[in-house]
Formats: structure tokens, sequence, C-alpha cells
């Protein structure tokens, strides 16, 4: 299976910043040998630009968040088909920010992730902390979407690399990795099961070694995903990866 490498811009951009950002990238990607997936996970508002400037393009694009409810008086919240009326393919859901600044519980985390796949869009639902807590955070989504499992996207982000330089050893992702791999394994009756990224202040000096672990298929990039060279530097890395 393709690796997958999604940008996780965060609360970060603007429409000048977000065009040659895209403009880099794809025009980077372009001399990449069989390269691997690529997505970007914009601010909700840039989903217009984002989609028009990468309609046609090889780099998917997707939101940061999606609404556990179908529609209504939600404020402020982006539903699941309006997502998919922006051709996302992708939703974060459950990232440690949200889950720590905006209390998302497991079970709303498992509700979202739910409602993404029932408009057709994939979650990359992240998952983080102690293996007690990684292994709770997913038996919630496995629970609630059942044998879809195999349709969404993890990511692992230990809450102590995401942007603080500090990333986990290869050995010690991998560890993980291969314990939520059993865990897939179990819940999924048909296919390979999920893709499982791993996410943490994944950065072009260390994505090689990180990339060539058995169990890691990807990456969720933060600070990284916001410069041309160091995105594409990590996406070649996952292309030669495969
Ligand atoms: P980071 O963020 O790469 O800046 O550590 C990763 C994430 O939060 O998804």
């Amino acid at each position: 299976m393709k690796k997958l490498i999604a940008g996780n811009w965060k609360m970060n951009g603007s429409l000048a910043a977000n065009e040659a950002l895209l403009t880099g990238i794809k025009s980077g990607l372009a001399s990449v040998a069989s390269p691997c997936d690529v997505a970007v996970c914009a601010p909700g508002i840039y989903l217009p630009q984002v989609r028009s400037l990468l309609s046609g393009s090889d780099v998917a694009w997707g939101a940061q968040d999606v609404s556990a409810h179908e529609s209504g008086a939600y404020t402020g919240e982006i539903s699941g088909a309006m997502l998919r009326e922006f051709a996302c393919r992708y939703a974060l859901v459950g990232h440690s920010e949200r889950r720590q600044y905006h209390g998302e519980t497991d079970v709303v985390v498992a509700a979202k992730a739910q409602r993404a796949l029932a408009f057709g869009v994939t979650p990359i639902v992240c998952v983080g902390e102690s293996l007690t807590v990684v292994k709770r955070q997913l038996a919630a989504v496995i629970h609630a979407v059942g044998h879809c499992v195999s349709e969404v996207v993890v990511a692992y982000e230990p809450v102590w690399a995401i942007g603080t330089g500090r990333t986990a050893t290869p050995a010690q992702a991998q560890e993980v990795h291969a314990v939520l791999r059993a865990q897939l394994a179990a819940a999924c009756s048909r296919g390979s099961g999920p893709r499982i990224l791993y996410g943490g202040s994944m950065n072009a000096a260390n994505a090689t070694e990180l990339l060539a672990q058995p169990d890691i298929d990807g990456g969720l990039i933060g600070g990284a995903a916001l410069k041309v060279p160091d995105f594409l530097s990590i996406i070649e890395a996952a292309s030669a990866a495969r």
C-alpha cells in the first residue's frame, strides 16, 4: 500500500500563503517518481480555495474537523455533507488539540468518524497519549464504526511530540503502531486494514527512519507541512520508502 503524507495546517494560512504553498507542492510533486499519496487538511474557510487550486492534481484535501451532527442548530460547526460538497477526501477527527481545548471525548470523536464515513469522507482518527489511552481511544471508534473500520485512517500522535521538536524514536513509534495494527486487525474482517500514520514533529531529517518502520504507513505533519521544501522532503522520503 502507498504511504500517505497528510499536512495538518492547523490555524495557519492566508489566501496568499496557501496559494504559494500549494503551487510549490504541486510543482515539486511533479518531479517525484511514483509519489506517495499526499493530502492537506486546511482550515474550513479555505476549502473552496484549496479545492480550486488542487482540483485535477495528485494532492487530495481535507478538513481539520467535522460535526458529529447531521445539520441544524450547531453554530460554528461544519457538516459531513458540506465537506463532501467541497470534495474533501479526508477529515481529521479527534486531534489532541481538539480533545484538549474543546473537550472532545472518545464518544464524540467516534461519532465524528461515523458521520464522516456516512458522507464518503475518510476520517483520519487521531489517537495519542499512553498505550492504555490510545487503545481506549481506538476502541471507541471501532465500536462506533464496526466493519467500516477498514475505511478509516488512524494517526498515532504522542501528545508530547506535537509541535515540540521531540519525536518518538522509530522503535517507540513502531511498538505502538504494532499494537494498534493488531487491535485493528482483530476488528477488520477483510482487507489489509486502515493505514496508521505517525505524527508529532515529523520532519525532513527524521522522516526516512520513521517511515522505514514496517507498521508506519505515513505521516501527519504539522509545522513542516507549512514549508514547501520540508513537506516535499517528507513526501520524497515516503515515496522512496514503499
Ligand atoms: P507537528 O504537528 O508536526 O507540528 O508536531 C503534528 C500534528 O499536530 O498533527
